[in-house]
């Protein structure tokens, strides 16, 4: 398996980087997101498997989420609910287990991987009975209940999706919201342009075109940090609120 998502050289990023991810990996929209399912197939169920062999960043990871998150929910005039979040890209489960489950009455989560769903019912444990839903999509299909959820919590999958079917993602996201709910976008961002990794068949995008992403699916960011203590050769990681 690769390394979880290790910065391209100066070197390789002049060579590899776009402006658009269309200008590179449409050239099958199918193939993109077939071989990406097949790539997540062959991954281990474990901690480690989601974070590409860097399980020793979990702990670091939940606990920056813990802190952002905190900022929003709670009682009073425009804190956002704490009875039902969503998670996206779930994998095993690794964040509703340490983030969502202590936070929420109610999870759901959702991802194209049936096994890491299979696991995910080991891997919650008990806690695990206030899940209410392991949905199996791709989130390029996937269609939220409408006023459904206080927090849609999507980390480390979004460039798994292409452009359009971000923003009609996030859009579909932004009608699955109760009053003052969020929507929390976590992932690795580019210095400049769209980084293809053709390994996992997915793409890094820098800050301007997320935000413009962001933009396009008619939400505005209300709050956005960089996750602090990761190593040194990870891309850095951004988490945007949106509303
Ligand atoms: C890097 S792992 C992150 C898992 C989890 N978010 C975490 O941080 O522990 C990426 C996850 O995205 C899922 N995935 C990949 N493409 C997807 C898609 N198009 N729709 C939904 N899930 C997808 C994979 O199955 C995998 O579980």
């Amino acid at each position: 398996m690769t390394d979880f998502k290790t910065r391209p050289s100066a070197r390789a990023r002049k060579q590899r980087n776009f402006t658009k991810m269309e200008d590179h990996v449409m050239q099958s929209e199918t193939a993109f997101y077939s071989k990406a399912e097949h790539y997540w197939k062959e991954v281990p169920p474990t901690v480690d498997g989601m974070l590409g062999g860097y399980g020793s960043i979990s702990n670091t990871d939940i606990n920056g989420s813990k802190k952002f998150l905190q900022k929003f929910l709670g009682e009073g005039k425009g804190k956002t609910g704490t009875g039902f979040a969503l998670d996206c890209g779930a994998g095993i489960g690794r964040i509703t287990k340490r983030l969502l489950l202590p936070l929420f009455r109610t999870v759901d989560l959702v991802d194209v991987t049936q096994d890491f769903l299979d696991q995910a019912r080991m891997y919650l444990g008990e806690e695990g009975k206030r899940v209410e839903n392991y949905f199996c999509c791709g989130l390029q299909d996937f269609n939220p209940q409408p006023e459904c959820y206080d927090v849609i919590w999507i980390q480390w999958v979004i460039g798994h999706l292409t452009d359009d079917h971000l923003v009609e993602f996030l859009r579909r996201c932004r009608s699955g919201l109760r009053p003052n709910g969020l929507i929390v976008v976590k992932d690795n961002v580019a210095y400049e342009g769209v980084i293809p990794d053709v390994v996992d068949s997915s793409v890094c995008r820098d800050l301007n075109l997320l935000r413009s992403i962001v933009s396009r699916a008619g939400l505005n960011i209300i709050y956005e940090e960089q996750q602090q203590n990761f190593p040194e050769e990870i891309y850095q990681v951004h988490t945007l609120a949106l509303r």
